[in-house]
């Protein structure tokens, strides 16, 4: 299903979504954004996650609300994003705050495959990344959960602890359904379990100029004592309208479990 468009429509974009699933290059400006997204290999994963945040690194207000953070060119980056993944993942608990519909419907492309993340089966069938819309919709769960959705929304029981699921169980399941570009989109528990696993090619951080000053955090991984054992990537970054992009390369840390590590 394509996705309708809302943002000023720009032509030299609206193949993208194509040759990027082709393993072509891609017009400027879209080769320095989108082009290191681009899996080397068929059989390899390639797991972007991306979190909009305060120049302060918050990700929503102490409420939960986190509509918008970013503006217009944010946004549009992220629907660019779901536009060229085969699969878009996020956790119960943005489900829970945001009821979001994952489209691209600010860009043109195909919609990703909806994911979500509920190990507890506490999600309703009612949420909108539900809808019947054409689109696969796929939910995760611990094994044993009963399953609480409707009969057409695949359900993937994995083993897991008795509250984690492993982010390369998760990808590697994704993979097995043949989904192998995956972006990680929220909310910042889920992607930090996956950039704490080493299960990110890359990560997307978008600053947008607004200052909260309290709200819920960000990025969250285990404490480090001294500043060098901090995570440092390598990194792009690009101004979009008056937000900075930090395109980070994780593909140094990427754990050699699960799926292969092929982006570049
Ligand atoms: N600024 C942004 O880019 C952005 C993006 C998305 C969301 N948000 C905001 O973020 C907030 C929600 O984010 P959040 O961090 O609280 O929640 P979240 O990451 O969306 O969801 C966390 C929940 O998802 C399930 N989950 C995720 N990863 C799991 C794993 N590896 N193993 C087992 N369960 C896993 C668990 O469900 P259970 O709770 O059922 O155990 C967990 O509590 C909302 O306020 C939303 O508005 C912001």
């Amino acid at each position: 299903m394509m996705g309708r468009r809302t943002a000023e429509p720009d032509s030299s974009w609206d193949e993208v979504p194509r040759l990027i699933r082709a393993g072509m290059g891609l017009p400027q400006p879209w080769e320095k954004l989108f082009g290191p997204l681009r899996a080397t290999s068929s059989s390899g994963i390639l797991a972007v996650g991306q979190i909009g945040q305060t120049l302060d690194g918050r990700v929503a207000t102490l409420s939960g609300h986190s509509h918008y953070i970013n503006g217009s060119a944010g946004l549009d980056h992220l629907h660019r994003l779901r536009a060229v993944v085969d699969a878009v993942v996020v956790g119960a608990g943005t489900v829970r705050a945001d009821d979001p519909q994952l489209t691209v419907r600010r860009v043109a492309g195909p919609n990703p495959v909806r994911v979500v993340l509920d190990p507890r089966g506490t999600l309703g069938g009612s949420a909108r990344v539900f809808a019947a819309d054409g689109t696969r919709r796929i939910v995760i769960t611990l094994d044993g959960t009963p399953t609480r959705s409707a009969a057409e929304i695949e359900t993937i029981a994995l083993a897991g602890s008795t509250t984690r699921l492993e982010p390369a169980a998760i990808l590697d399941a994704l993979s097995a359904r043949g989904l192998r570009r995956v972006l990680i989109e929220g909310g910042a528990r889920t992607v930090s379990h996956f950039l704490g696993a080493g299960c990110l090619d890359r990560l997307h951080v978008m600053v947008a100029p607004v200052i909260l000053g309290s709200g819920l955090p960000g990025l969250e991984l285990p404490p480090v004592a001294r500043m060098t054992d901090a995570l440092r990537a390598p990194v792009r970054v690009h101004l979009l309208d008056d937000e900075v992009l930090f395109d980070c390369d994780l593909s140094a840390r990427r754990a050699a479990a699960g799926a292969a590590n092929k982006s570049r």
